[in-house]
C-alpha cells in the first residue's frame, strides 16, 4: 500500500471519529411542535445516533395544566403522548402488582436492536466464521496433507494422559459439542429449519435443544473446572512458547521446536478454553436465572475506570442486561466453536498419532519426541515405563 493510500485511510478513519452525533435543527423541531422531524427519522434509518432528549424529557408537567376554570382545566398537565413517552423511556413511576424490577418496565425499545443484531449480523458472522474455518482446514489438509511422524512410528509408547485426565477431557469435549450443536439449532432455527421443515418441526427441535442445552451446561462447567485444576501448572506461558511460535510450531516451518507437556499452540487453546469457557458459563448462568445475575453494568463500570474513553453505559435496565448477556453468550460461544473446530482437526485427522493421547492415553515415543521432547526427557527421568506396541497391560 503506498503512502497516499495510507493517508486516505487515516483521513477516512478520522472523519468517522470526529463526525458529531446527529444534531437536530431547532427550527425544524419547532415546526413539528417539538416532535421528531423527517431528519430524525432519516438519520435513524441510516443508523446514525439521534439525540432523543427532545422526547425522553418531554413528559408533561403539572405546570402545563390549564386553570380549572378553563375548558380543558380538568385534564391536568399530562397528555396521553406524555404518559406514553414516560412509559417508553422508563421515566414513569409505575406500580405493578407482581414484584421485581423487570415487571416495572412496560416498554423497552432496546429490544429492537437486540433482535436485529441476533437475526442479522450475528447469524451471518456465525455462518461465515464456522464455514470459513472448515473451508480453510480442508484447503490446508489438501495442500499440506496430514502431519506424519517423521521416520514413522517407533513401535514403542509412553503414557501421555492418565485415565482421569482423558475422562475430564471427554466430559468437556462431549458437553461442549452438545452445547454447540443445540445452540446453533436455536440460533439458526428460524432461518434454516422453519423454511425447510416448517414451524412444528422447529418448535419440537427448539424445545428439545433448550432442554439439552440447559442441563448439559452443568457438565461443561464442572469439567472446565476439572481441566483447569489438572492442567494449569503445565500451561504457564514461558519463553519456550515464543520460540515455538517463531518457528511456526513446526507446522508451517521445518523442524520441531522444543516443548514440554504442552506447546505454545496448546497453551493458547487451553487459555482460550478457560477464559472464554468461564465467560460463556457466566453469561449462560445469567440467562438461566433471568434478572438474578446482572453483570454488564458492573463490568462496564470497571472497563470505564481503566479505559474512560470507552464511555460504556453503567446504568442498564434489567432487560438490557438480559439482552447483552444473550448477545455476549452467542458471540463467545461462536468464537469458541471456530477455535475448537481447528483443535479437533489437529487432534484427529490433521496429525498422525495425536488422537492416541486422548484415546488410550499411550502415544508413540517418536511422536512424543518430535512434539514434546522436553516432556519425554522429564518423564524418562522420573522412570515412566516405555511399552512395546501390542504389549498386554
Ligand atoms: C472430537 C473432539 C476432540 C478431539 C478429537 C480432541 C482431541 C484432543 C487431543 C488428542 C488432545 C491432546 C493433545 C496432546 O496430546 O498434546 C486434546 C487436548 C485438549 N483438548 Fe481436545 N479434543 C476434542 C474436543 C475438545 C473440546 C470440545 C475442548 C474444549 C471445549 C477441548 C479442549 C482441550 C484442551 C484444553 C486440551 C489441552 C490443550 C491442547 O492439547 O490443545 N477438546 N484434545
Amino acid at each position: 500500500m503506498n503512502l497516499k493510500m495510507i493517508g486516505a485511510c487515516l483521513i477516512a478513519l478520522l472523519t468517522f471519529a470526529v463526525t458529531p452525533a446527529y444534531s437536530e435543527d431547532e427550527g425544524q423541531r419547532a415546526s413539528t411542535g417539538g416532535a421528531q422531524t423527517l431528519d430524525d427519522i432519516l438519520a435513524r434509518q441510516k443508523g446514525l445516533e439521534v439525540d432523543e432528549s427532545f422526547r425522553r424529557e418531554n413528559l408533561g408537567s403539572f405546570d402545563n395544566a390549564q386553570p380549572a376554570s378553563s375548558s380543558l382545566g380538568t385534564l391536568g398537565g399530562f397528555s396521553s403522548s406524555d404518559i406514553y413517552r414516560g412509559i417508553r423511556y422508563s421515566e414513569s413511576d409505575i406500580k405493578v402488582s407482581n414484584n421485581g424490577h423487570a415487571a416495572e418496565i412496560l416498554v423497552q425499545d432496546g429490544g429492537m436492536s437486540w433482535l436485529l443484531t441476533r437475526e442479522g449480523n450475528m447469524r451471518a458472522y456465525a455462518a461465515y466464521g464456522i464455514g470459513g474455518i472448515i473451508i480453510a482446514l480442508c484447503a490446508f489438509y489438501f495442500t499440506r496433507g496430514r502431519m506424519t511422524i517423521e521416520g514413522g512410528p517407533s513401535g514403542q509408547t509412553i503414557e501421555r494422559f492418565k485415565s482421569f485426565e482423558r475422562f475430564g477431557h471427554w466430559c468437556l469435549a462431549g458437553s461442549f459439542i452438545m452445547l454447540a450443536c443445540t445452540g446453533l439449532l436455536l440460533l439458526f432455527g428460524r432461518s434454516v429449519i422453519i423454511p425447510i421443515f416448517g414451524h412444528e418441526a422447529n418448535s419440537a427441535i427448539a424445545t428439545f435443544s433448550i432442554w439439552v442445552h440447559n442441563n448439559i451446561a452443568w457438565v461443561f462447567m464442572a469439567s472446565l473446572v476439572a481441566i483447569f485444576v489438572m492442567w494449569v501448572a503445565h500451561n504457564i506461558p514461558s519463553k519456550l512458547d515464543l520460540v515455538w511460535f517463531a518457528k511456526g510450531g513446526g507446522i508451517v516451518g521445518h523442524g520441531h521446536p522444543s516443548a514440554k507437556k504442552f506447546n505454545g499452540g496448546q497453551k493458547l487453546i487451553f487459555w482460550m478454553t478457560i477464559v472464554l469457557g468461564a465467560s460463556v458459563s457466566m453469561s449462560g448462568l445469567s440467562l438461566l436465572f433471568p434478572f438474578e445475575m446482572p453483570m454488564f453494568a458492573k463490568t462496564f463500570a470497571m472497563i470505564n475506570t481503566v479505559l474512560p474513553a470507552m464511555g460504556l453505559p453503567t446504568e442498564l435496565l434489567p432487560h438490557e442486561e438480559m439482552q447483552l448477556a444473550h448477545l455476549w453468550h452467542a458471540i463467545v460461544a461462536i468464537t469458541m466453536i471456530i477455535a475448537i473446530i481447528a483443535h479437533i482437526y489437529i487432534g484427529s485427522v490433521g496429525m498422525e498419532g495425536a488422537f492416541d493421547a486422548m484415546g488410550d492415553g499411550q502415544v508413540d515415543l517418536e511422536w512424543a519426541r518430535q512434539h514434546h521432547d522436553l516432556w519425554v526427557e522429564e518423564e524418562q527421568a522420573k522412570g515412566a515405563p516405555i511399552r512395546q506396541v501390542g504389549d498386554v497391560r
